[in-house]
Parts: C-alpha cells; structure tokens; sequence
C-alpha cells in the first residue's frame, strides 16, 4: 500500500535538488503535489517528469520570503482541493562563505528571510490551514547539519538553520495536541544544484567534505526524499519535534 494515497502535499524548493526528489518519490506513494518555487522553468519540467512516471502534480510561483504570497499559496491548495494534508518547507538559498566580520549585513538579511523566515511564513499558513480542516497534518522542513553544529565561515545559513530545529521543536509543542506533527531533516552533504554551487570553487572543498563524513560519500537527493516520506506519511505517526540527521554520520562525531 502506498505511503501517501490521494494526501495533498505542498512542497517548497520543489523545482530542483532535494525538493525535486522528494516530490517524485511523494508523487509515486500517492500523493496529489504542488511545488512551489521562483524557478518556473524548472517547476514546470518537475511537474512533467511526475505526470511522465504516472503522478499528479501542479506548480505554483511563489517566494517563500513573502508573507501575502505563501497566504495566497495556501489559501488557492485549500480551495482546489479542499484541505493540505502535509508539506515540505525545503526552499533554501546558500549564504556566501566568509567569516562573520567579512559577512554584508544584506547577505544575512537575504539567507535569514528565505531560510529562517521563509518556513516561519509556510509553517504560520500551513497550520492555520491545517487547524481549521480539523483532520491533522504533517509538516516537515528542510533545516541541516548546520543546523545542529557550528560551521565557520557560514554565519547566516547556520544561524538559519538552527532557527529552523528551534522553530520545529516549539510549533511540534504547539500543535501536537491537534495532531499536527512537525519535524525537520538536517541533511549532510547532497549531490544538488546547490552543493554544485558551493563546490565550483575547487575540487578541494568537496574532498573535504567527503572526508568529514564518516559513509566517506555524498548522498543522492532520494535519500533525503526517502526521510521525508516517510515523516509525511501516518508511517511516523508518533513522531513530532524531531530534528533527523540524514547525513552519513556527520554530526555523531
Ligand atoms: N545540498 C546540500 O548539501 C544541503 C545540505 C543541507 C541542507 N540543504 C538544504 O536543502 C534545501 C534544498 O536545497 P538543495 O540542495 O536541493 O538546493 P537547490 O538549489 O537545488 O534547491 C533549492 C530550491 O529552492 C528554491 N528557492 C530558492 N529561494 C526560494 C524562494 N525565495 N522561494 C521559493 N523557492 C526558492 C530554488 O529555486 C530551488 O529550486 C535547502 O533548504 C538547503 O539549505 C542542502
């Protein structure tokens, strides 16, 4: 039986990388997806490849960083289909590296609003959405392992990240006695357009991140996909406030 049979799930970021897999892998259990992103290209072509395999997907242009407009995302999932049974909170933006005095207060600014700010804005929507249909919900956001360890040279993106565990921990307080569960990934280093990005640089960044990781690898963006599924899904339904490394070992050290 398949994990997510006719759920409606939204899922943020969901144009490329992990957002991606993760609806593909949703989509394939039964699930109804909307992805919501600001690469509409790229959102368009999701929605293909999960209609090719046999899904049901849809794409909505949204900035995760912009109050009003993840309202009206929210508000135009629950008069389609009549109720949001889960979502993924993913859309994320790397900040730049540098150590905190070379860090612009615009660039903290920027990773704060879309990171940290961002799933603030979808949680709020979500679970005002979720309270009123009465039937519960599951929702899930992308923090990481820099979220649960300091990383020097990436003040802003780590200090989003850990917002995103504390923000997780106290809405799963919030709204666990309405059933509404609420939990993040902390993924360790996947192979996306992000970490890409990250690595142009020198090859030397990313040997050294496959050397700080105890499964000496990189993960696909499926095992994250995986993780998610399954905390989407009644398959977890006793687990809320948990923040789950998925990371090859990195933060057990
Ligand atoms: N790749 C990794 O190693 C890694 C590790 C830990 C955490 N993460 C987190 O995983 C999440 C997904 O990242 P990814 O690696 O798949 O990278 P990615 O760049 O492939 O995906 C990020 C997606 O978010 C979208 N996005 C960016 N800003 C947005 C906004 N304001 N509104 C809506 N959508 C927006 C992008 O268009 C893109 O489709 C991010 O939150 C990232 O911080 C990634």
């Amino acid at each position: 039986m398949a994990m997510l049979t006719d759920q409606v799930v939204l899922i943020t970021g969901g144009s490329t990388g992990i957002g991606r897999a993760t609806a593909l892998i949703c989509a394939a259990e039964g699930a109804n997806i909307v992805i919501a992103d600001v690469q509409d290209a790229a959102g368009a072509e999701t929605v293909a490849a999960i209609e090719q395999a046999g899904g049901r997907a849809e794409y909505q242009h949204c900035d995760v960083g912009d109050f009003a407009a993840v309202e009206a995302l929210v508000a135009a999932i629950a008069s389609r289909h009549g109720r949001l049974d889960g979502a993924f909170n993913n859309a994320g933006i790397e900040g730049p590296t540098a150590k905190i005095l070379d860090l612009d207060p615009a660039d903290w600014d920027r990773v704060i609003r879309v990171n940290l700010s961002g799933v603030y804005h979808c949680m709020k929507a979500e679970i005002a959405q979720m309270v009123e249909q009465e039937r519960g919900g599951s929702i899930v956001s992308t923090a990481s392992a820099a979220g649960l360890i300091g990383i020097p040279g990436a003040a802003g993106y780590n200090s989003a990240k850990h917002g995103v565990v504390g923000l997780t921990k106290t809405v799963a307080l919030e709204y666990a006695s309405r059933n509404i569960r609420v939990n993040a990934v902390c993924p360790g280093f996947i192979e996306t357009p992000m970490l890409d990005r990250v690595t142009e640089a020198s090859v030397k960044i990313r040997e050294q991140m496959i050397g700080a990781t105890p499964m000496r690898r990189v993960a696909q963006p499926s095992e994250i996909g995986d993780a998610v599924a399954w905390l989407l899904s009644a398959k977890s339904s006793y687990v809320t406030g948990v923040a789950l490394p998925v990371d090859g070992g990195w933060v057990a050290q």
